[in-house]
């Protein structure tokens, strides 16, 4: 095992893998000093969008873990689509179901610790005999959470899936290999379960290439519920699919992160988010905001290595160079035009917003930070649109109690 601090060393130690044939398309360069991570990232080379995907889960469990915990007391977390699945820790860290059982007991820890009980359990569903043996074996030494694995396909075995989770408070995240296994009608008792909330990783990658295909119209129809979005551009299949999702499940809110390849500016695939509560949108954009930080910094390191080795040359860029590549720029840009629109005709229409029903609408678009927002309002009050009632003149922020009204 050996961990790596600098884009130097890494591209050292890469070099020397890829002369032993180490690895084969591209690689990540992941700085262990990230303490707010527990990943092994060393388990990680050559998946650099699991990588991204298990630092969201693992960020979100924590936050919204915690939050859920302690207003409901109990939590079930389901896993439809464990794996392992080209896991190459050598005990299954990387991997969705470890790091969920690694994060929960710290949700569990955190809320004790304050004094409070919590029920945390966890469903891990696998359909490969091989891999479920694995899992099974995995999760066998864990005696500290109650955890179920569970063989079989995911749609098959959501009546068991409700069983268990009662009437707790269900976290389900939907993690397939394509497009086939979580048709919406079969998986609607799920999203339909309250109080819970559902992660669907979404093969955006797939849709964009299969997604139009005569010969896959019934799978992809099944998956979206439905027929209506064939011909429809990413961002316009993400919105009906959401859409979907949402009327299904009677959710509040449903919104999306998005991952894209390391070595183009192309999607790989979006993480699309439902819930009930203006909570579970506050965390879930904290967490994008975090992991588009490690998202550019890996675009970055990713792109610099890939360089070094088909140039053979070690002049790397330095680092203030890196430092100003933002490949989100201009989609960060675009979002708070949009949210700054958004916010103009809420107000246009109503006049008089709450704080909270501002975040509400403004928070289901990706990348429109918490900060975003707040940088949005100034403007607006800077240039005299709006006026904030509630707010004392020592208060720089707007906070919630706060109401925005239109001048
Ligand atoms: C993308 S991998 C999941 C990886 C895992 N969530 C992680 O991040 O470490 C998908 C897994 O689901 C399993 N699988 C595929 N179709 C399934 C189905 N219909 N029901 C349950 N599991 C399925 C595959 O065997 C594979 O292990």
């Amino acid at each position: 095992m050996w961990s790596v601090h600098s884009i130097r060393e890494l591209c050292a130690i890469h070099l020397d893998l890829l002369v032993h044939e180490r690895y084969y398309h591209g690689s990540v360069y992941i700085d262990s000093s990230n303490a707010s991570s527990d990943l092994m990232h060393e388990a990680y080379l050559g998946r650099e969008q699991t990588y991204l995907k298990h630092f969201f889960l693992e960020h979100y469990l924590e936050r919204v873990g915690y939050v859920i915990g302690m207003t409901y007391g109990s939590l079930v977390y389901v896993d439809g689509f464990s794996g392992p699945w080209r896991s190459a820790g050598e005990n299954f860290e990387d991997t969705s179901f470890m790091i969920a059982i690694r994060r929960l007991r710290k949700v569990r820890e955190g809320i004790e610790n304050a004094g409070r009980k919590v029920d945390i359990r966890c469903i891990f569903v696998e359909k490969d005999p091989k891999s479920f043996a694995s899992l099974k074996q995995a999760v066998s030494g864990v005696t500290d959470l109650e955890v179920k694995p569970i063989p079989g396909e995911f749609e098959n075995v959501i009546p068991e899936i409700l069983d268990f989770i009662g009437k707790r408070f269900s976290l389900t995240f939907i993690d397939p290999t394509g497009w086939t296994g979580f048709a919406l009608r079969r998986i609607a008792p799920i999203l339909r379960h309250r109080p819970g909330e559902v992660i669907i990783n979404y093969m955006t990658d797939f849709l964009n290439r299969f997604g139009d295909q005569p010969e896959h119209a019934q799978s992809f129809d099944e998956m979206m519920g439905g027929t209506g979005y064939a011909g429809l551009d990413e961002a316009g299949k993400i919105a009906f699919y959401s859409e979907r999702i949402r009327q299904v499940g009677a959710f509040e809110h449903v919104t999306s992160t998005r991952i894209k390849y390391p070595y183009a500016d192309r999607s790989y695939f979006h993480l699309i988010y439902a819930t009930r509560h203006l909570k579970g949108l506050e965390e879930f954009r904290r967490v994008e905001e975090k992991e588009i930080e490690e998202q550019e910094r890996i675009i970055l390191e990713a792109t610099e290595f890939r360089r070094l080795v088909r140039g053979g040359q070690r002049s790397l860029f330095s680092p203030e160079e890196l430092a100003g590549r933002r490949s989100f720029e201009s989609e960060l840009i675009e979002q708070k035009a949009k949210a700054t629109n958004r916010l103009n005709r809420l107000l246009d229409e109503r006049r008089r917003v709450s704080y909270e029903d501002v975040l509400r609408s403004l928070l289901e678009l990706p990348l429109v930070f918490e900060s975003i927002i707040q940088e949005i309002i100034r403007n607006e009050k800077e240039r005299g649109r709006i006026r904030i009632e509630g707010q004392t003149a020592r208060e720089r922020k707007v906070k919630k109690g706060h109401y925005l009204v239109r001048i």
